[in-house]
């Protein structure tokens, strides 16, 4: 497996696949690589004939007073667990490279950035769906997958690819979650012993809030105040939102009739975790 730090190396790798026929998946991820990001390589390796995976901490996502400094970089170990599943290349630029001092440009997808996370970390999603574009033209995929962990952020993707032509097809993968029901994140790392233990009320909550959507509750204020009570419980935890939303537009619903997306966002001491669930009803 090859690691690749610029655009034109990455380039020729590309053209030289396209012309022996191959088709291309892409997995786009900012590193420290765990199980989560894997089952995405997996699923690009099963259907795809070469995959690339890029590592890049994008800094136009980050807030300022965000975590960008000490998001965990660990090039070697992630090329090592890249190589082992079958990653063919990885794409490891420089924010030099991705951004050069005269860089001006940005995308936006308007209206579902300003809900969620969006509200709470404005111009985050610019920064995304504007290093994906770049990342899309670099790599010219044939798939491009991205894990249901981040709902937002995957329906943020597929709506600037439809709305701007781009020939890709953006894959969902499922939310990979540690034995014990967290969510895996790269992020999972600055959480201490009690921390951890504290963060299982994200998932705890959500599934219960799911079975009682199962159970035939359709009132979204009795479940809300219901994961918020037990949320409030966990001294260790601070709501930054939670949210029922339909699962394409993300507009608050209140009475339960189709499927619903139940997003969270909690801080657990100084990091800010994420998790969700679709319930299908
Ligand atoms: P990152 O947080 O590294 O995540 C890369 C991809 O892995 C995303 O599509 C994310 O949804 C997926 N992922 C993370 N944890 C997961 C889990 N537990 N189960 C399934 N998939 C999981 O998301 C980003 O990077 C960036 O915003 C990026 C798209 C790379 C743009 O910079």
């Amino acid at each position: 497996m090859r690691v690749v730090e610029t655009i034109n190396d990455i380039r020729a790798i590309v053209k030289s696949q396209r012309a022996a026929g191959k088709s291309i998946g892409f997995v786009p991820t900012m590193g420290c690589l765990h199980e989560g990001h894997i089952s995405l390589a997996r699923e690009s390796i099963r259907e795809n004939d070469f995959t690339i995976m890029s590592i890049f901490v994008n800094p136009t996502q980050f807030g300022v007073n965000e975590d960008f400094d000490k998001y965990p970089r660990r090039l070697e170990e992630d090329s090592r667990m890249a190589e082992e599943v079958g990653v063919d290349v990885i794409f490891a630029p420089s924010v030099k490279e991705m951004y050069p001092g005269s860089y001006k440009t940005f995308v936006n997808v308007e209206g579902i950035t300003e809900v969620l996370c969006g509200k709470s970390r404005p111009g985050h999603f610019r920064g995304v769906t504007t290093v994906v574009s770049k990342l899309f033209n670099i790599v010219q995929p044939d798939k491009a997958y991205f894990g249901q962990k981040d709902a937002q952020q995957v329906l943020v993707i597929k709506k600037m690819v439809k709305d701007l032509d781009m020939n890709i097809d953006i894959i969902t993968c499922p939310i990979v979650r540690e034995h014990d029901g967290l969510a895996m994140s790269s992020r999972n790392v600055y959480l201490s012993g009690e921390e951890r233990k504290a963060a299982l009320v994200l998932s705890k909550s959500l599934f219960e809030a799911e079975k009682m959507i199962l159970n035939g509750e359709r009132d979204c204020k009795k479940i809300l105040n219901y994961i918020n009570e037990k949320i409030a419980a966990e001294n260790r935890a601070q709501v930054d939102y939670i949210s029922m939303v339909d699962v394409e537009s993300l507009e608050e619903i209140s009475e339960i009739q189709r499927n619903v997306l139940i997003a969270l966002a909690v801080k657990i001491g100084g990091t800010r975790l994420i998790d969700n669930v679709i319930v299908e009803v």
